[in-house]
């Protein structure tokens, strides 16, 4: 019998292959192979491991692999859990559900700072018309538009939403943070609690949803929310399409309240061919590319977890544990 730890990647539409070769690497001495339905009816299959790696599994994974009490970790390819915790989880003997772990950064900061200030500079600079111009051979200028009357608001600030504030900050934008708890980000006017977020709102012009989707801040930003916001605002939501009312936004950009929108996230993915956002003159649509998970940080990272989990660390210490109770 192999008393080798056992690893195993279950991760939807993702060829597994390119992945369990570098998890390999990774954690040499480790039993690393992927869940396939089809494991579900094989007797001779190996149905537990100790750790799983996974991006929206299917619940069949979950009732196989979940409700061994070998299982001591639960790690997500990507840094939003809400499609993982909605789904049914068995509790063992009265324990509590597995640990579910995030990706903490693992190279998506950067990315998503990029993404949110050219989402920005494209706005505020007007470079949509500058490009629409140019294609025509007008060599035009725009006048001018200070930064100072594009105060941006970012909602969420932990890993993502605090490296995006700082990257706006190193463009002199006036930025504003809402959190769940209070937090000192310094250049950084920051605010917490569900009374605070109409406040914030109505100081800025940009806005910035990095949030992530559970039940309270699903439908989120609704048509009263959004119209707090400063005339000729901009929304850039790059966390979920459900914190999102699609017709809200859709109704604001056509009352001119809204000058435009840039998503990367929708309520359906792919974005259906038929929704309204696809041709909507205000709305710029990316296929939730803003952060992508790269493989080989992102493994490292989960390996050194695992490594660290094997040398007895205490689940509770490894930056990136969800906490269930707040969905998040
Ligand atoms: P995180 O570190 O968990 O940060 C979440 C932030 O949201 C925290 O500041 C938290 O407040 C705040 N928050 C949560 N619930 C709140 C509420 N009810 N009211 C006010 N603030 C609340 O998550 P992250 O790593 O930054 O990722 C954020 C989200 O980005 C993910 O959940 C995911 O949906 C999305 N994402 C999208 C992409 C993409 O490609 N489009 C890629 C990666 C991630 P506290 O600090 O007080 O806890
Ligand atoms: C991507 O959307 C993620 O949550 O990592």
């Amino acid at each position: 019998m192999n008393s080798s730890p056992r690893v195993v990647f279950c991760a939807t539409h993702t060829q597994a292959e390119p992945w369990l070769e570098v998890l390999r690497a990774q954690l040499p001495g480790f039993t690393v192979d992927a869940w396939h339905a089809d494991h579900a009816a094989d007797p001779a299959a190996e149905h537990t491991a100790d750790y799983a790696v996974v991006w929206a599994p299917p619940q069949a994974f979950i009732d196989q692999v979940a409700t061994s009490e070998r299982l001591k970790a639960v790690f997500n390819l990507g840094a939003g859990v809400d499609a993982l915790v909605s789904l049914r989880w068995p509790s063992l003997k009265g324990a509590p559900p597995v640990p579910l772990i995030r990706l903490d950064d693992a190279g998506m900061g950067t990315q998503m700072a990029e993404y949110v200030c050219q989402a920005v500079t494209r706005h505020v600079r007007e470079l949509d018309v500058v490009e629409a111009q140019s294609r025509q051979g007008q060599w035009a200028f725009r006048k001018p538009r200070l930064r100072a009357d594009f105060p941006v608001g970012v909602l969420g600030l932990g890993v993502l939403g605090q490296r995006v504030a700082l990257a706006l900050r190193s463009f002199e934008y006036t930025v504003h943070g809402w959190s769940r708890s209070a937090k000192q980000i310094e250049g950084v006017t920051t605010y917490g609690g569900m009374d605070a977020l109409e406040p914030m709102l109505s100081k800025c012009r940009i806005l910035v949803n990095l949030l992530p989707l559970t039940d309270q801040t699903q439908d989120l930003l609704n048509k009263q929310r959004l119209s707090k916001l400063m005339p000729g605002g901009y929304v850039i939501n790059v966390a979920r399409g459900a914190h999102v009312v699609d017709e809200d936004l859709v109704a604001l950009l056509d009352s001119g309240h809204l000058a435009g929108a840039m998503l990367d996230v929708f309520r359906q993915e792919p974005l259906p061919a038929d929704h309204a956002f696809w041709k909507h003159p205000k709305i710029v649509v990316t296929p939730h590319t803003s952060s992508r998970t790269l493989r080989n940080e992102s493994l490292a990272q989960i390996a050194q977890k695992i490594l660290r989990l094997e040398h007895g660390a205490d689940v509770r210490s490894l930056p990136g544990l969800v906490d269930r109770s707040r969905g998040y």
